[in-house]
């Protein structure tokens, strides 16, 4: 065996493989409008220890653009007063914070063993049919990213998929295929647990600790 065959990571054992993570595109210009920065601002008031912000102005960031670009991480150490590495380092950890264009819908399949054991695997391969091969970045329509997930520890509800971080249980292949139709249609259905999946901004933004009505938000800064 050849020192790349050992040190080579199957696919199905390391999730969603680094070179779909993360991509060499940043954006040009500032991400955050005045407007964000002073609700970043507000955020970070909030904490005895500016650091400590971090995450929720990450996600702000994400609310902002769709994911985190590195222009969005220097912004954030910036209002932070921190270095960019500081943030890169977290921001590179939570798989949550997306370092690449995504769609607006983020579609989650476990592939660990309890899940690959009751049929993730195919799952996953129906959903890359479904959605295009595109869709392990973005889909054509701009409205799906696809990607495989680590155990999202619901193993006894397994095969478990996450559509923007909300779990659908025991998923057949039937039920993932009328999933990501009522999708495109505009309905996505109630999660197994409750809730409705917002669009990944939306979600971006209730994880950032605030809600979802901009107007309010000023004015409450
Ligand atoms: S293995 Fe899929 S949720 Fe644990």
């Amino acid at each position: 065996m050849s020192e790349a065959e050992r040190f080579s990571v199957p696919r199905w054992q390391s999730g969603q493989p680094a070179e779909l993570r993360v991509l060499d595109v940043d954006v040009e210009g500032p991400v955050l409008s005045d407007e964000a920065r002073r609700v970043a601002e507000r955020i970070a008031s909030k904490y005895p220890t500016r650091r400590s912000a971090m995450i929720p102005l990450l996600y702000l960031v994400q609310a902002e653009v769709g994911w985190v670009p590195r222009r969005g991480m220097r912004e954030v150490a910036d209002v932070l007063g921190l270095t960019t590495a500081e943030v890169e380092a977290v921001a590179t950890f939570y798989t949550m914070l997306k370092l690449h264009p995504c769609g607006r819908y983020i579609v989650s399949i476990c592939t660990n063993p309890s899940c690959a054991l009751l049929g993730a695997r195919r799952l996953y391969e129906r959903a890359r049919e479904l959605l295009g091969e595109s869709a392990e970045r973005v889909s054509e329509d701009g409205l799906f990213t696809l990607e495989e997930e680590e155990c999202l520890a619901a193993c006894d509800q397994a095969p478990v998929v996450a559509v923007n971080f909300l779990f659908y249980d025991r998923v057949s292949e039937e039920q993932l295929e009328s999933m990501i139709e009522e999708i495109r249609q505009g309905r996505p259905p109630a999660a197994s647990r409750g809730g409705i999946p917002g669009e990944l901004k939306d979600i971006s933004r209730v994880l950032a600790g605030l809600g979802t009505d901009r107007a309010a938000e000023v004015e409450d800064g």
